[in-house]
């Protein structure tokens, strides 16, 4: 059993503290802020992810996690201190290392005892030999400190699963001590354990991260090929399957690819390689192709539609992905402001996203336009002229075309994630767009009704 504090408690910090109090070590979590640190402590979780509230009360009752905003008594005889506080984007793409700079200050001033220092965050490849270095600079204990890397590959919605079974544990140590104690925390989770130098874990993080969202971008490049010439992207992409040097995941072409780290990690490894006179063409490429993808519905939409001024537009998922309340760098950002720019009336329904959203876009006129959240999808189409999917929420999968039919003024759905059956939609009458996959309707069929000259069914 080790005594672990872990710095910052969102999704990397927050789910690896916990989970480390699950296997038996004695931990504390620190946050500066004081409103959530009491919120934790009532075993309420402060980020929406599955199975954590429950783990959260489970080591609480039992004494193995507590909370804190005193870093000094939750650093100064711990064995080892995880930092999992945010290193945000920057305007030039570079990652900003603030959060974790004042954290290796607080631990170089409290610690009374040998430490390692473990960066969990998502940094630059050489910061890990910065911190420790910064770490000695301001040391004020005569006590041996020293840093790891340990990347953490968790995703939003699977957090507590994806840390509890990992596929891989990666540790980056400079010395036979350090490896030594992260074998050791990491060993009751029967994990496989990676162990290289700082370095190499640090770009294991970004290499995994930008292969995914290359992944990403090449089948929506595909995808946008297939539409031209006549391929259906699933099709091709159960195909491609089958090939284990492929694999099946990470084959979905849809909107584009969202959240916390793909958009935020491939601009870091891009900067980095500028920043060393290396230009990353692969990566750059993943990036120009997903900011594209993210509006290509909404460009797809408006030649259809001529305006969308009057119209009532259904926006079904705000998040950037299902399973999580997380918008950040979701394609409905792109999307809801252009919408509302053209005097869009959306309805916007997301489970759990949708109180987020209204914070950036409180309910009501904006602009040329306005928008409301409703709770059930049904309020959101009942006479839409047109709809959009962002995000594949269960709810939203499970609507059948003839709900579609029935509930729409005109039933004018532009998919973002594939979600529906081509033929189905199109056996419904409903007029469906999506992604690399052949439209049921070709624009300006007759049947289709010119809804750019109507206004909203009252
Ligand atoms: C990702 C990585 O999966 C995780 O290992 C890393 O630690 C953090 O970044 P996360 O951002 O939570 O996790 O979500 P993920 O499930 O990977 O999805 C990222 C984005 O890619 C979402 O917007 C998703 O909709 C999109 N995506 C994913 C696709 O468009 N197509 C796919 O086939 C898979």
């Amino acid at each position: 059993m080790y005594k672990i504090a872990v710095a910052g408690t969102g999704y990397v910090g927050l789910v690896a503290g916990v989970c480390f109090a699950e296997v038996g070590h004695q931990v504390t979590c620190v946050d500066i802020d004081e409103k959530k640190v009491d919120v934790m402590k009532s075993g309420v979780s402060p980020i929406f992810e599955a199975g954590l509230e429950e783990l959260m009360q489970k080591n609480y009752v039992a004494g193995r996690i507590d909370y804190t905003t005193d870093y000094k008594s939750a650093y100064k005889d711990a064995d080892a201190i995880f930092i999992g506080v945010g290193t945000p984007e920057q305007p030039d793409g570079s990652a900003n290392l603030s959060y974790i700079a004042t954290v290796a200050r607080q631990i170089a001033e409290n610690i009374e005892k040998d430490c390692l220092v473990v960066v969990k965050s998502t940094v630059p490849v050489g910061t890990n030999d910065k911190v420790e270095q910064f770490i000695n600079d301001f040391l004020v204990n005569d006590v041996k400190v020293e840093v790891a890397s340990n990347p953490e590959f968790l995703a939003q919605g699977s957090a507590v699963h994806d840390t509890l079974h990992a596929e891989r544990i990666i540790i980056g140590t400079e010395s036979k001590w350090a490896e030594g104690i992260l074998k050791q925390i990491y060993e009751p989770f029967g994990l496989p354990i990676v162990s290289v130098n700082r370095r190499s874990a640090e770009m294991i993080k970004y290499a995994s991260n930008d292969f995914l969202a290359l992944k990403i971008s090449y089948m929506n490049d595909i995808a946008n090929l297939c539409e031209l010439v006549g391929a259906d992207i699933q099709d091709v992409a159960k195909g491609m399957s089958f090939d284990q040097r492929i694999g099946s995941k990470f084959l979905n072409a849809g909107i584009g690819y969202g959240g916390s780290c793909f958009p935020k990690d491939t601009k870091a490894l891009e900067y980095l390689a500028k920043q060393n006179g290396y230009e990353l063409k692969t990566v750059k490429a993943a990036i120009e192709v997903n900011t594209e993808q993210k509006t290509k519905l909404f460009s797809k939409a408006r030649k259809r539609l001529i305006t969308f001024s009057g119209l009532k537009v259904a926006v079904l998922g705000l998040t950037f992905k299902p399973g999580t309340d997380d918008l950040r760098e979701a394609a409905s950002l792109e999307n809801v402001p252009l919408l509302l720019e053209q005097g869009a009336n959306i309805y916007a329904f997301d489970p759990v996203g949708a109180k987020n959203f209204a914070r950036v876009y409180p309910e009501g006129t904006n602009g040329r336009g306005s928008i409301t959240y409703v709770e059930n999808i049904e309020e959101a189409l009942d006479g839409a002229n047109v709809c959009f999917v962002f995000t594949e929420w269960g709810e939203v999968k499970a609507l059948t075309p003839e709900t579609y039919k029935k509930l729409m003024w005109t039933p004018l759905v532009y998919d973002g994630r594939n979600i529906y059956d081509v033929g189905e939609m199109e056996e419904a009458g409903v007029e469906y767009y999506s992604i690399g996959r052949k439209p049921a309707l070709r624009e300006g069929k007759k049947e289709s009704r010119n809804i750019g000259l109507q206004t909203v069914k009252s």
